[in-house]
């Protein structure tokens, strides 16, 4: 199983290269980037690891590497700039993204190739990405709220001191101000979250509105989110490598069958596997997080729409 990671230059994909390192389960990843030297010595430092963990091909390059490639992650983007719009941004970021997805089409990938989408703002790129690339919509995926459920869930058990790999929570929706916290389906040890001694609705509150200022928390002391981007990323690339089936928040574009929703790419519990979102499940929510849901795939609209007159579609 060979990964490109387009971006692979950056915090976020280097971060992803290494994370897959750690994980020892594909056998080449391979860092693109405008910037090929800081690809080349990010592959050059990632690869001088191997020996003590995993045997693996780390290289840099260009976009030779797609046609060999199983994964194709795209985590390549821009940081906004002092006075800019948020919809500036959007247009600069998709510009560049729709620019990638050409190099990518024209490198000619493997007609089973998953596209894995992390760029922001993700869900409006998933969907462009599955409309441009002419593959079939379950093999491009956006990470969605995968990071944003692995954030919550680590700030559940900071809080309340519990195992951090049995506690259990779900985000979804946008990846963005939107998202809506699964509070219904949240768990530690297989014991429901609300029942949980210490827990309280203000402590609920608390902790769901620090996951969502958790990319800016990062950005203000460290300039930027990495080493759990990278991990929720590796979730998502070794559920396919492995063709693992779990269930994960990805955002994948919609045709009404999931809680009605359509026309936008957005994150609902979807199993992932060697042939990418293979299936959606539609679980009963509570009525005030299926309305949070609907609500925030309307709040994506209206930037897809914009984005795509932009870009002729
Ligand atoms: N979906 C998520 O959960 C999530 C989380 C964090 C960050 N992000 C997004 O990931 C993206 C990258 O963030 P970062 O912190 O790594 O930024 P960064 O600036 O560190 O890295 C971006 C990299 O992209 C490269 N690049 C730019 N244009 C390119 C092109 N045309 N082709 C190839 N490479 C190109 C740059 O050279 C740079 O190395 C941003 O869009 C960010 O918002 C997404």
């Amino acid at each position: 199983m060979k990964v490109s990671i387009i971006g692979g230059g950056g915090l976020v994909g280097s971060c992803a290269g290494f994370a897959l390192q750690c994980g020892g389960v594909v056998r080449e990843i391979a860092l693109l980037d405008l910037n090929a030297n800081l690809a080349a010595g990010q592959a050059l430092d990632i690869m001088h690891g191997g020996p003590s963990v995993a045997d693996q091909r780390i290289s840099s390059g260009g976009y030779e590497h797609i046609p060999t490639s199983d994964i194709i992650c795209i985590t390549a983007g821009l940081r906004r700039k002092p006075d800019e719009s948020r919809l500036d941004l959007i247009n600069r970021n998709t510009d560049l993204f729709v620019g990638i997805l050409d190099e990518v089409k024209k490198a000619g990938p493997k007609s089973s190739a998953i596209v894995l989408v992390v760029s922001n703002p993700v869900d409006i790129l998933t969907f462009v990405a599955a409309k441009k690339l002419g593959l079939p919509a379950t093999q491009v995926l956006g990470l969605g709220t995968q990071l944003d459920t692995i954030r919550f869930c680590s700030l559940i058990a900071e809080q309340l001191g519990t195992a951090p790999t049995q506690t259990h929570g779900l985000i979804l929706g946008e990846h963005g101000d939107s998202m809506i916290p699964v509070w219904s389906s949240a768990t530690v040890g297989s014991l429901s979250l609300d029942k949980y001694p210490g827990w309280n609705s203000m402590l609920a509150e608390k902790i769901f509105a620090r996951t969502k200022q958790s990319g800016a928390e990062c950005l203000s002391k460290k300039g930027g989110a990495g080493f759990a981007v990278g991990i929720a990323i590796r979730d998502v690339i070794h559920a396919i490598a492995l063709d693992q089936q779990r269930i994960l928040p990805v955002s994948t574009v919609q045709d009404g069958a999931c809680y009605g929703i359509r026309d936008v790419a957005i994150s609902v519990p979807t199993v992932v596997g060697r042939a990418g979102a293979v299936q959606r499940i539609e679980i009963e929510l509570w009525p005030k997080e299926l309305q949070g849901l609907k609500s925030s795939a309307a709040a994506i609209k209206p930037t897809l729409d914009a984005v795509l007159k932009r870009i002729g579609n």
